[in-house]
């Protein structure tokens, strides 16, 4: 192991499994203090079990690192305060926070309930939201800090998760908006969108064609998190095995002007041969569902 985040002290939500488990470890074994956060659920977020963040705990401790656990929901504005709050009276201090915790609840967008809806949106978007509150209050004070959030490729659309969806590209405006909001204290905040082999990836009702393992995507967080990406910001990274790629800025495309203003008639006629529109890639390209 290095010593990337040698001395930092980092918080990392739903710690206890998957992903977030194998970022714990990571930056563990790069040198960080580590805040292991599980509320211990099962992928559709039922059944909380609190030995879940202290399994982890003891896994690094096992290995000669230092870590402490918190088995709150994150959903809560309680939960993600009292993660911050547990790194800075375990350590002082809080250099970075990761937002892993994440729950499914897949159904088709006219059978979704509101119980389907809701508990997703509040452990993806709010989740974040939480825990980024409270950890920018003291980045802000301490004019440094790394947040990271974590969406999917679904953010552009989904079948059958339009709840996951809607919160995964919520996550990204959040990264951004804390992006710009932070820039002037030194406070970065970038997004990942992993594919990895998981108990919720193991779900996913057709093949994922570029996969890989937990660790291949906490290499790219431990790097996020490090003194080396420090101008990194307003990002967000695919890791998929072997492969790592940046997505774009969303930008306008193709603008026009009417100088006495549009009517619906003056669209119509105009819009389909200028302005036009962008295929979605999931609709029309390669793999189109
Ligand atoms: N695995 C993939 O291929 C993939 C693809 C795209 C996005 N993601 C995202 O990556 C993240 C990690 O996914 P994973 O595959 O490791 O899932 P996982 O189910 O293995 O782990 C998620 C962890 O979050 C915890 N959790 C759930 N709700 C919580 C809450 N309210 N408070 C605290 N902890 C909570 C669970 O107990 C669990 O241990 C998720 O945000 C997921 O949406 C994963």
């Amino acid at each position: 192991m290095g010593n990337f985040l040698a001395g930092r002290v980092v918080a990392v939500t739903g710690a206890g499994r998957g992903i977030g488990r194998a970022v714990a470890l990571a930056a563990a074994g790069e040198g960080a203090r580590v805040v292991v956060n599980d509320y211990g659920v099962s992928v559709d977020g039922a059944s909380p079990a609190s030995d879940v963040a202290s399994g982890v705990v003891k896994e690094i401790e096992a290995a000669g690192g230092e870590a402490v656990a918190v088995a709150d929901d994150i959903s809560t504005m309680a939960g993600g305060q009292r993660v911050v709050d547990t790194a800075l009276a375990s350590y002082g201090r809080l250099d970075g926070v990761v937002c892993v915790a994440g729950i499914l609840r897949e159904r088709m967008l006219f059978n979704m309930t509101e119980e389907e809806w809701d508990p997703v949106v509040a452990t993806h978007l709010k989740g974040t939201f939480t825990v980024f509150r409270a950890a920018s209050a003291v980045m802000r004070k301490q004019r440094a800090g790394t947040l990271i959030g974590f969406t999917s490729g679904n953010h552009q659309g989904s079948v059958s998760q339009a709840n996951y969806s809607a919160a995964k590209g919520g996550i990204i405006s959040l990264v951004r908006s804390a992006a710009l909001g932070l820039h002037k204290y030194g406070v970065t905040a970038n997004a990942v969108a992993p594919v990895a082999r998981t108990r919720m990836s193991a779900n996913v009702p057709f093949e994922l064609t570029e996969i890989g393992e937990p660790e291949d995507v906490a290499a790219m967080v431990v790097y996020l998190l490090s003194a080396r990406a420090q101008e990194i910001t307003g990002q967000v990274y695919t890791v998929a095995g072997p492969k790592i790629a940046v997505w774009a800025q969303p930008r306008e495309l193709r603008a026009a002007y009417a100088s006495g203003g549009w009517t619906p008639e003056t669209i119509a006629e105009f819009l389909p041969g200028s302005v036009g529109v962008d295929p979605m890639p999931l609709l029309s390209g390669p793999g189109a569902q």
